[in-house]
């Protein structure tokens, strides 16, 4: 099938504005909107800037708006969003070429909710492992499947209007340690997303949860994070 790819175009060092480019391709209904910019880059012009590492969906580094929406690039086929396809970089942070966008505040903000394990207790007796049931390991599963890719925090109205706020991504990663079982660090992330930038700023719009590739409850998530703020209830 034909397919009309209209790439947003961006280059710094030329370009005073964004302007966009079209291409005309053949394409097999099962290829993925990352085959056809491969395509581009390696045919048509190898100064096209975007992100892929993995090309499977894993890495969470080729996040775009694709005909509107944000997509991972690796995992939209074509016979999915038909023919003509608009690709452009994701919304609310700034972009340094093309697809490519500053992933710094994003990070910055993923940081600040303490997204790893603490436990400073000595571990038991037995000096093994720090064991918890199949139920307390279910509690917060939905929100380790996180990759990071900014897909949803990136969708969010709240985000687009100050990227002080956490965001979508840092706050599943803070309900992935809260309710977590092991961890000791429940108290200090609340106090962090309870900030004037953390909970309250989720108006529940529920983009973030239909923008997630890896179908996580982002929502949801979000409101126990609410819940416990106001509870103190992890469990
Ligand atoms: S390239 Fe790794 S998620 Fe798409």
């Amino acid at each position: 099938m034909q397919v009309t790819l209209k790439i947003f175009r961006y280059n710094p060092e030329v370009d005073k504005k964004f302007h966009y480019e079209t291409y005309t391709l053949e394409a097999d209904e099962n290829e993925r909107v990352l085959d056809l910019l491969e395509h581009v880059k390696g045919y048509h012009d190898g100064t096209l800037a975007y992100r892929r590492s993995c090309a499977h969906g894993v890495c969470g580094s080729d996040a775009m708006r694709i005909n509107g929406s944000n997509h991972l690039a690796c995992k939209t086929l074509v016979r999915d969003i038909g023919s003509k396809i608009t690709v452009e970089p994701l919304l609310g942070l700034k972009v340094i070429k093309d697809l490519i966008v500053d992933m710094e505040p994003f990070f910055d903000n993923y940081k600040k909710v303490l997204p790893w394990f603490i436990n400073d207790s000595p571990l038991p007796a037995d000096g093994k492992e720090r064991l918890q049931s199949p139920e307390q390991r279910e509690r917060f599963d939905d929100t380790t499947k996180c990759i990071l890719c900014a897909a949803c925090t990136t969708s969010c109205p709240s985000y687009w209007g100050s990227e002080d706020y956490l965001g979508p991504a840092a706050l599943v990663n803070a309900h992935r340690f809260v309710f977590d079982s092991r961890d000791e660090g429940a108290a200090e992330r609340l106090k962090i997303v309870s900030d004037t930038n953390g909970v309250a700023r989720c108006h529940t719009i529920y983009n973030c949860t239909l923008a997630c590739p890896r179908g996580i409850q982002v929502t949801k998530a979000i409101s126990e994070l609410k819940a416990a703020t106001v509870t103190g209830k992890v469990d």
